[in-house]
């Protein structure tokens, strides 16, 4: 079977580093056909910069990597340097990239894109604010239904917020772009927070990245070392939630998932809850379901899967 076309919509960031590598070194299974960039964790000009230093780790300059929106729709960016460090990328030394980006905008592409391939053929594999997917769907309502799947990070139920206390960071950052990504009929996967922090990267886990003994392995260990200082201080968990790599792993082997299909709304108005993914879990509402809501991983198995696949970079 030919491998399935993705395009990953990122804001590099350790954690979609590290979902961008799984992708890439996932041939049989996953083509990369675009890297679209957001601001989101760090502004644009180091989305895109993390975006190419990313594929040339993975010895794929091939890539094409395209800049997209640097705000989001109606707000004023919020980024996430505590977290990810003043660089998006702290941790490992990477070399400058080599590669540059497209001149085509991420919007653009993307459209272009779904109107070009067979219905059905293109999934979309949000990591961060959906400002470029709305941006794309707004501009261009026809290839909505094009697309075969979104497969996104963000949200929360169960764990709530990270960013505020109702609110998961990529959803917080831009609402009203989630709300028309929400609400736009397309299949839709959320890997929340719910999932994330049960994907804790323990000692012996980045031991195993680091034993690998290559760049890649190194480098991912060292982004993850930097990653969890935030989180263990934070939550004081044992290691760092590895959000963004789970939406790759579920369309390598969504098996080690489970859900509900169940409705969920983003609050776009109230300042106290915006960004809040409103998830109707115990089905209280008539509302239609439109979400496939993940709450469940099998950790063990997700890090066999992501340390057995990098070791192939
Ligand atoms: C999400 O926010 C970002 O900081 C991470 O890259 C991830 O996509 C987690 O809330
Ligand atoms: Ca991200």
């Amino acid at each position: 079977m030919a491998p399935r076309k993705i395009i990953i919509d990122t804001d590099p960031g350790q954690d979609d580093a590290v979902a961008i590598l799984l992708a890439l070194a996932s041939p049989v299974e996953l083509d990369v056909i675009g890297i679209t960039c957001v601001a989101g964790n760090v502004p644009l000009h180091l989305t895109t910069l993390n975006a190419r230093k990313v594929c040339e780790l993975a010895g794929r300059p091939d890539i094409s990597i395209f800049a997209g929106c640097d705000r989001p729709l109606g707000r004023d960016l919020v980024t996430a340097e505590h977290v990810h460090g003043k660089t998006g990328l702290d941790g490992p030394t990477l070399p400058e990239p080599r590669m540059t980006l497209q001149a085509q905008h991420a919007i653009d592409f993307l459209i272009e894109t779904l109107r070009v391939e067979p219905p059905g053929t293109v999934t979309i594999c949000p990591l961060g604010p959906l400002t470029n997917i709305a941006m794309a769907f707004e501009k261009a309502p026809d290839i909505i239904s094009r697309v075969q799947e979104i497969v996104l990070m963000g949200g929360a139920y169960f764990e709530v917020g990270n960013i505020t206390p109702a609110a998961e960071f990529n959803i917080f950052v831009d609402p009203q772009a989630a709300h028309i990504v929400f609400r736009s009929g397309v299949p839709l996967t959320v890997v929340p927070l719910d999932v994330t922090h049960k994907a804790l990267v323990t000692k012996a886990r980045n031991d195993a990245f680091r034993a690998l003994g290559t760049p890649v392995g190194i480098a991912v260990a060292q982004m993850t070392d930097f990653f969890e200082r935030f989180d263990k201080e934070k939550y004081g968990s044992p290691g760092a939630p590895l959000h963004d790599p789970c939406v790759t792993a579920f369309l390598l082997a969504p098996h080690l998932f489970s859900g509900r299909f169940i409705n969920v709304e983003i609050e776009t108005h109230s300042e106290l809850t915006m960004g809040m993914t409103v998830a109707d879990w115990w089905r209280v509402t008539s509302r239609p379901p439109n979400t496939l809501f993940l709450n469940q991983i099998d950790a063990d198995g997700f890090f066999d899967l992501l340390t057995e696949r990098l070791a192939k970079l």
